[in-house]
Formats: C-alpha cells, sequence, structure tokens
C-alpha cells in the first residue's frame, strides 16, 4: 500500500528558539538525542546557527538567528516563543509530490530546489499548514553528507552523559487552530496532499464541563501521516486549545507524539534525565484497578512513572505528557507506545486526564 505522493514517512522537525546551542544541549541531555551536525558562520551561514540532532529515525533541526536582520527567525521567536517552524515528509520524488498538491490547492512557500555540495544534492520544496508553519517534500537519495548543504560537523563536546531514552520515530503530529478553522485545514490537507478524515471528536466528546476542544485526524490512505487538528470548543472555562491561541499567537504545532517499544524505560529514563510530565493523580490509577483490563503492564509499574492507558481498537496504548517545554504554554511532547492494532491518541485518555485534574481540584476546594 502506498500514498498518492510518494511519501515513505515524517523526516525532520524545526524549530526555531531563542537560543539554538541551549536548547539542543537539553535535546541531548533530557531526551537523549545525539548532536550529529551543525551549521553556522564556521559553514558559510553568517545570520543563523542550526543543530542536527538525530536518535534512531528521529531528526530535530534547532535553529536561531545570531543577526537581527534574519528576520524569518527572529520575527518567528519574537512573536511565537520557541517553536516547530517546518516539518516534513521524506518522499520518492519532491517535484511531483510538490506539483500534486500545488495542483489541489496547496499554498506554495518554496518550489522544488536541489541543493548541493561535494557530498551530492538534496531536493526540497514545501507548502504552508497553519499560520507560520511549513511542511516540507525532501529527498536525500543523492546526498551522503551528515544532513544537508550546509551543515558540517559539530564544534563543541558532544559527549553528554544522559541515560538511554529509546525513543524510536514521530507517531503524530497535532496542530492547534482558532475557532472555526479546523474543517477549513482538515480540508486542505486531506485535498492537496490527498489524505483521508480518520476520526472526529465532536462537541462533547473530549470535554469536560470545563476544557474542551474539537478534534479531526487527518491522515495518509497508507496510515503512515497522522495529523490531528483541535480547535477550541464552548465550555465553562477557556478552553486549552484558546490559550495556546494566546500565547503562541496564532496556530501553530501543539505537540509531537514520539514513539518508543518501551515506554517504562522512557519515561523512566526520561525523568532521570529532568523532563517534566503532566501529573497524574492518583484516582486514575484507582479507576484503572476496577476495570481489569488484561495488559502486559503492571499498574503499580504505571502509577509509579505516571503513564496513561487507552484501550482502543485491537489493542491498548500506553502514553504521557510532558509540560509544556519553552517559556510559553505552547509546545510539548507526547511519549507513546502502541500495542497491538491500534490507530486511535488515547481518547479515553483526555477524558480521564482532564477529569481527573478537576476532581484534585475539586478535593482542594478550587473547582
Ligand atoms: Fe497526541
Amino acid at each position: 500500500m502506498s500514498n498518492t505522493l510518494g511519501i515513505r514517512g515524517f523526516d525532520f522537525v524545526e524549530l526555531y528558539v531563542g537560543s539554538a546551542k541551549m536548547v539542543a544541549y537539553w535535546y541531548a541531555k533530557a531526551l537523549g538525542f545525539d548532536i550529529e551536525g551543525y551549521s553556522g558562520p564556521e559553514y558559510g551561514n553568517k545570520t543563523q546557527v542550526s543543530y542536527f540532532l538525530k536518535k534512531n529515525n528521529l531528526k530535530f533541526v534547532i535553529t536561531s538567528f545570531t543577526k537581527p536582520e534574519n528576520y524569518e527567525v527572529s520575527s518567528f521567536v519574537i512573536k511565537h516563543g520557541d517553536g516547530v517552524k517546518k516539518f516534513s515528509y521524506l518522499v520518492d520524488d519532491v517535484e511531483k509530490a510538490f506539483n500534486y498538491a500545488y495542483e489541489n490547492k496547496a499554498i506554495p512557500i518554496k518550489r522544488p530546489i536541489k541543493i548541493e555540495d561535494e557530498n551530492g544534492y538534496i531536493v526540497e520544496a514545501s507548502i504552508k499548514a497553519y499560520d507560520d508553519t511549513e511542511i516540507v517534500f525532501i529527498n536525500y537519495d543523492n546526498y551522503h553528507g551528515i544532513f544537508k548543504p550546509g551543515f558540517g560537523k559539530p564544534r563543541q563536546n558532544i559527549n553528554i552523559k544522559r541515560e538511554e531514552t529509546y525513543i524510536e520515530k514521530i507517531d503524530h503530529i497535532v496542530g492547534n487552530v482558532r475557532w472555526h478553522e479546523m474543517d477549513l485545514w482538515v480540508n486542505y490537507f486531506n485535498k492537496s496532499l490527498d489524505f483521508e478524515t480518520f476520526v472526529d471528536f465532536g462537541p462533547g466528546d473530549i470535554s469536560t464541563p470545563y476544557s474542551s476542544l474539537l478534534s479531526k485526524v487527518v491522515r495518509s490512505k497508507d496510515n503512515i501521516i497522522k495529523m490531528p487538528v483541535n480547535e477550541p470548543y464552548i465550555g465553562l472555562k477557556k478552553s486549552q486549545i484558546e490559550e495556546y491561541i494566546q500565547e503562541y499567537n496564532g496556530s501553530g504545532i501543539q505537540h509531537i507524539a514520539i514513539s518508543t517499544n518501551n515506554i517504562l524505560k522512557t519515561i523512566e529514563a526520561l525523568r532521570n534525565n529532568g523532563v517534566e510530565f503532566l501529573y497524574v493523580p492518583n484516582t486514575y490509577y484507582e479507576d484503572l484497578r476496577k476495570k481489569n483490563f488484561k495488559i502486559d503492564e503492571d499498574i503499580d509499574d504505571l502509577e509509579k512513572l505516571g503513564i496513561l492507558l487507552d484501550f482502543e481498537g485491537e489493542g491498548y496504548l500506553l502514553q504521557l505528557f510532558t509540560k509544556p517545554i519553552g517559556d510559553r504554554p505552547t509546545f510539548f511532547f507526547e511519549f507513546i507506545q502502541r500495542k497491538g492494532k491500534t490507530e486511535g491518541f488515547g481518547h479515553g485518555n483526555f477524558q480521564a486526564l482532564f477529569e481527573s485534574i478537576e476532581r484534585e481540584q475539586a478535593l482542594r476546594g478550587n473547582l
């Protein structure tokens, strides 16, 4: 099975941040990435620096500006704070993918361009997604360098001690959009990328009286790309999606879910490395024990590490969300392990997590 655009999978994600060196260090120290490449003045890049980080199938690029006249990066960071500027699909043929998207009403940002150096060439192009986000189509079949032209070996100490985190690849990338924009973006992706809507969470599906959202998931027809899109919904208090839109100053990437084959080891290592996660009240595990689900894991271990469980399809998934990783309550990570045949996103956990948080609030008399 394949998809119309010849997409092989998610490829790199690029964040624009205030200080690339410090953020790259955190990705290495806390998340367990290896710093494999660097681009900056030493390699002819006069107004910005980028660090290329890799771990198994995960590739992250962390970029910041070094000169104020680099408006693309500086204006992004001033407006949004640290955030995801680009995410990419590895494709068989960049021109073919871009042309299909363009002919089907994708908004073009960069037309296909071949970039070369002594290690060969890459081809890339990009289209718009959300406000200031780009989807890049990239192909490196004829490139043998570290990442892409302009990147060389890192110039600083990269032997950073941390615990092995066993993170593997991107499972899904989630966007938050303004009121009434969800269908606009869902239709845009479905048409321009030939994706399909997989699940819909309508009014009341993911809501408590206090935290409410609407969500649709678009995916490639072979299910290798999954992209939920959330919009705020009416509740007694401000929707968490609306808070994001205000703090980020627009629509953008809310979270990236990273999959692992051993979430117990992953979460333990990430916690030891200093990553902060959303608090899961022990009432969640009391409820879980009552349900008597058959799972490979011990619920005591899940409770100790604060891992959430959701049954769906012919399997179950284990997941946990970090606190926002930057200075604003915007972008965060999810870590997920799918067991058996699952296609969903922990819908049951959204509900359970919000409800648990509110029960705790009630116990403190704050609800
Ligand atoms: Fe997610």
